[in-house]
């Protein structure tokens, strides 16, 4: 049985796990969203047995993700729900740790801001989020191969496109989200990591 397979994500899985490592360090609940091949899911499954990896993707890519998710047979790695980010209830438990992948060029902007929107309720207090994929800062593209990307992306689809770093740190500060850290990864790509600010509590206040 051939199963999906990206060769970006053979080229980028060891350097994303590296600085996964570094935030994904206690025992706890990830939830991944847009899965893709699944390639991801198992080897940070594998890699990172003290988590419970929660992948998904929309619905009518999870049977595909699912082949190889269920070829894994991780004890970690439960079957991927589906997920389109846009859905009103995403119908999952708070989670400790959310990652994505090379997805929020592909969906449109509209459901950028419903990625956040809803990560304010799903990642909890103290809760890491880490981002995977091309970014433009200043409105400027930081090579001229994710500029041509950006063209080629939106001669498929006009809703998609290299999303403004800007636009989307405001996305998480609303949703409450503080940047640690902007990792430069291979291939022009960023890892973006943000923590859930903890709440105030009243001894804190006085
Ligand atoms: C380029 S693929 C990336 C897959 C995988 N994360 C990777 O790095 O190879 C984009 C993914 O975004 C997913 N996607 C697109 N729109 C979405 C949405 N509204 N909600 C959730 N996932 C979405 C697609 O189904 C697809 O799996």
């Amino acid at each position: 049985m051939s199963l999906p397979f990206s060769q970006a994500c053979e080229n980028n899985k060891d350097p994303i796990l590296d600085v996964l490592k570094r935030h994904f360090v206690s025992a706890g609940t990830v939830l991944e969203i847009a899965g893709g091949t699944g390639q991801h899911a198992v080897y940070f499954a594998t890699h990172m047995p003290w988590l419970h990896w929660q992948s998904s993707d929309v619905p009518e890519n999870v049977d595909s993700l699912n082949l190889r998710i269920a070829d894994a047979k991780l004890t970690n790695l439960p079957l991927a729900i589906a997920l389109d980010v846009t859905q009103p209830d995403w119908g999952v438990q708070q989670c400790d740790y959310v990652f994505s992948a090379n997805s929020l060029h592909i969906m449109a902007e509209s459901a950028v801001v419903e990625f956040f929107r809803h990560l304010q309720d799903v990642i909890a207090q103290s809760g890491i989020l880490c981002v995977y994929g091309p970014f433009k800062y200043g409105g400027k593209f930081t090579t001229a191969s994710n500029a041509n990307f950006d063209l080629w992306l939106k001669s498929r689809n006009p809703l998609s496109g290299v999303r403004d770093f800007e636009m989307v740190n405001d996305l998480a500060k609303s949703a409450g989200l503080t940047l640690l850290e902007d990792n430069a990864m291979p291939a022009n790509n960023q890892l973006l990591v943000w923590q859930r600010c903890p709440s105030i509590t009243s001894s804190e206040t006085h």
